[in-house]
């Protein structure tokens, strides 16, 4: 493709430290799709004769044919996707394929091409997480009322409802799909026909392929359209985040489903035997999920240290911009559709859940609130008197709402009979119905408002 000035061709190792072609293949249709918005317009312009941009279009199509049947052959001489697809086309088509790259650059054409697809990634990455948000809100329906621990330092704090609990990563699985919304905003301008990187001097009409392309206008500076990758970091920041949501909720899935706390049982098509332990079934696929935001860390990582620090416009090492943005989102999809199915499938054990929490002392917080409104003790001293009654309660192995009315007197005498209504866990999490607390009737109006924002049926 640039033989004209060389006298002599590239090392065994110049071609293998060249060529993209092995991953920037998974681009083909997006170069495709490029390639045939490019020459419409340079047809419409008068830049290529209508019969010439006729032959390049159907040549692309028959391209586009062979690499869907066949897959993208992987021939490092020819470098990537753009050089492979317009060879094959100049074998198909003849002569004409060579005016396909008149008015553009492989520097417009991979940022375009790379753009379309980080695209795409928002948008079904946003569709999964909806999918996941639509599990979690149903599981949340069911135990809006299903009591547990709620924890701080992972040491009982307070009993909050099941349902509360998985409301809460539908909040972050929300917010991930705000900022995948967000990102995909952002890419909303097409570089194509900004060239190598000063844009041409052919009359092209670059509204017209931004348009065919989907975007809603062209970039406005050259030099940057060319050297932006923002828009894959972007998407790779909001992977991130979103890996590390998906990577909390796994491991609360491995702690609950340890023997110990045995809060759920996982269902067996994600789970794994052990080879010498027949009694045991391993979370893997959580733990993986856990794991894998390693993974989509290293990816941001990555993409951050190949930028910084490169000198507009173009430079080659942003050709390595692509192997990470793709692992990163084989390893959202991935994770996103394990944890939807174990969400699904997941058996909760809400008896020992409400054991837990009842064991706790988690309704300590409940009777140093009564003795300040009943009693009208200052908060400080009521947690004084509180603290007292759990010792006392420990000491005798037994749920503070166990602890007789004398004993508690003994501790403080402004103590009644009423506080027993305030010490069950049931009465605790009812009486947290503040906006976006724990009550199940807080719950429910969340659960409501989520159905409706994904579509659910009532
Ligand atoms: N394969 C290249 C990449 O992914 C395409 C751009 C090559 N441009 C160049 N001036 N060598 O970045």
């Amino acid at each position: 493709m640039w033989g004209g000035r060389f006298a002599e061709g590239p090392s065994a190792i110049m071609r293998e430290i060249n060529a993209s072609i092995p991953f920037d293949k998974a681009l083909w249709r997006q170069d495709i799709a490029a390639s045939k918005a490019h020459v419409a317009m340079l047809g419409a312009q008068g830049i290529v004769s209508p019969e010439d941009a006729a032959a390049i279009s159907a040549g692309l199509d028959r391209v586009a044919a062979e690499y869907e049947a066949k897959g993208v052959p992987e021939n490092w001489d020819l470098e990537d996707i753009h050089m492979t697809t317009e060879s094959r086309l100049a074998e198909l088509i003849g002569p004409a394929a060579g005016r396909l790259h008149t008015a553009r650059s492989r520097n417009d054409q991979v940022a375009t091409d790379f753009k379309l697809w980080v695209r795409e990634a928002c948008v079904a990455a946003d569709a999964a997480l909806g999918a996941l948000q639509v599990a979690l809100v149903t599981r949340a329906d069911e135990h809006a009322e299903s009591i547990m621990p709620g924890f701080t330092h992972l040491q009982t704090a307070q009993p909050v409802t099941l349902g509360h609990h998985l409301m809460a990563y539908h909040e972050m699985f929300g917010r991930d799909r705000s900022r995948f919304a967000d990102a995909h905003t952002r890419m909303a301008q097409c570089p194509l026909g900004s060239a190598a990187l000063a844009g041409t001097g052919f009359p092209i009409d670059r509204e017209m392929t931004a348009k065919a392309l989907g975007f809603a206008t062209p970039t406005r500076n050259s030099l940057d359209a060319v050297s932006d990758r923002d828009f894959a970091l972007d998407y790779l920041m909001a992977a991130t985040q979103c890996a590390l949501h998906l990577s909390r909720l796994a491991e609360e899935l491995i702690v609950w489903a340890s023997q110990p706390f045995g809060f759920v049982v996982l269902p067996d098509a994600l789970s794994t035997g052990s080879s010498i332990m027949p009694q045991k079934k391993n979370p893997d696929a959580a733990e993986l999920v856990r794991g894998h935001c390693g993974r989509v860390v290293g990816a941001l990582t990555s993409l951050v240290v190949t930028m910084k620090g490169l000198p507009l416009a173009y430079s080659k090492d942003m050709q390595d911009d692509k192997p990470p943005v793709f692992e990163a989102a084989g390893l959202l999809s991935l994770c996103i559709a394990a944890m939807t199915g174990m969400v699904e499938g997941a058996t909760f054990r809400t008896e020992r859940m409400r054991q837990a929490a009842e064991l706790g002392y988690a309704t300590a917080t409940d009777l140093a609130d009564w003795l300040v409104r009943q009693a009208d003790v200052p908060f400080r001293e009521a947690h004084h008197i509180t603290g007292a009654a759990v010792k006392l309660a420990e000491s005798r192995g037994v749920a503070l709402d166990q602890l007789t009315l004398a004993e508690l007197q003994a501790i403080d005498p402004r103590i009644d009979e009423r506080v027993f209504t305030a010490l069950s866990v049931d009465a605790s999490v009812a009486s947290r119905a503040s906006y976006g607390g724990t009550a199940p009737e807080q719950v429910r109006l969340r659960v409501a408002e989520a159905k409706q924002a994904l579509g659910m049926e009532e």
